[in-house]
């Protein structure tokens, strides 16, 4: 490696390890995966977790009154708003809105690039939940909190490494993996960065597994094979549409507007937020 590389990667390397969690977050995140993962929790499960935090809040408020889900009359009644959104939308939304919240209190971040990686991630856990519906090979929800969150360590790179992007952008990932090209140029790559955030955020060892291995292909040894198969299948999608004949694939072309609808009226809620914060 050469000596330049060593200092970009202790450089994010300490960035990383110096990311602050707001101690209120911590149990606020355990609940939040234990009630979203859980089928049987209810809207007053929700209710309970984020009435505590007078951010989530307001925002939960704009989100009911955006047109996507006001009906005329905008409410003020956090009660009310969540049935406004409705329980599985909520389910899907608030882990986004919690790490947002958070981790841009600490990284700066162009909102091009939180956009793209937005919605990158967004498509990502939609098509990884309904593959998971729909082969029944694991359980939607955690598929789609793993993929969510699958890319997480590229949020240190987006806020430390100015041209990040354009870096990226200029490569083509069918032809050289983007990991390659960071571990060339930074001396680490997000899948190392996100594997330390995970960790740091005390989230379930499957989640911190796969984020920390979800372009590594020599870990069938893993526990999660299941979860990090679809993780990598739907990630690999995003990027080349071309089914090859693997039915996960067909499956995914053919639920391709259903997600599509799903990621542009989530990147809406993700929008209003961006500007509510
Ligand atoms: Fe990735
Ligand atoms: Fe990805």
């Amino acid at each position: 490696m050469y000596p330049e590389v060593i200092v970009i990667r202790q450089r994010l390397l300490s960035k990383t390890y110096e990311l602050k969690l707001a101690p209120s977050m911590q149990c606020i995140i355990d609940r939040t995966i234990e009630t979203v993962t859980n089928p049987a929790s209810s809207i007053t499960d929700i209710l309970k977790i984020i009435e505590i935090d007078p951010s989530i809040s307001a925002k939960i408020l704009g989100i009911a009154n955006s047109a996507y889900y006001n009906r005329g009359t905008n409410t003020c009644d956090l009660h009310h708003a969540l049935i406004k959104i409705g329980l599985n939308e909520l389910k899907n939304v608030i882990l986004c809105l919690l790490i947002v919240d958070n981790l841009l209190k600490e990284l700066k971040i162009r909102f091009s690039d939180l956009l793209e990686f937005w919605r990158h991630s967004i498509y990502v856990a939609h098509s990884a939940k309904i593959l998971a519906e729909k082969t029944l090979d694991y359980e939607p929800q955690k598929a789609y909190i793993v993929s969510l969150l699958h890319d997480i360590g590229k949020m240190v790179f987006y806020s430390e490494i100015d041209d990040y992007s354009k870096i990226t952008h200029g490569v083509d990932v069918r032809e050289r993996p983007i990991w390659e090209t960071e571990r060339e140029c930074f001396g680490i790559d997000h899948q190392e960065i996100g594997y330390i955030i995970a960790k740091k955020w005390r989230l379930p060892e499957t989640v911190c597994s796969v984020i920390g291995n979800h372009h590594n292909t020599c870990n069938s040894e893993n526990n999660n094979r299941n979860l990090l198969k679809i993780t990598r299948l739907v990630d690999g999608f995003f990027y080349c549409q071309d089914t090859n004949g693997s039915p996960e694939k067909l499956i995914l072309l053919k639920e391709k507007n259903n997600i599509r609808m799903e990621v542009k009226k989530n990147m809406a809620i993700i929008n209003i937020n961006s500007h509510a914060g």
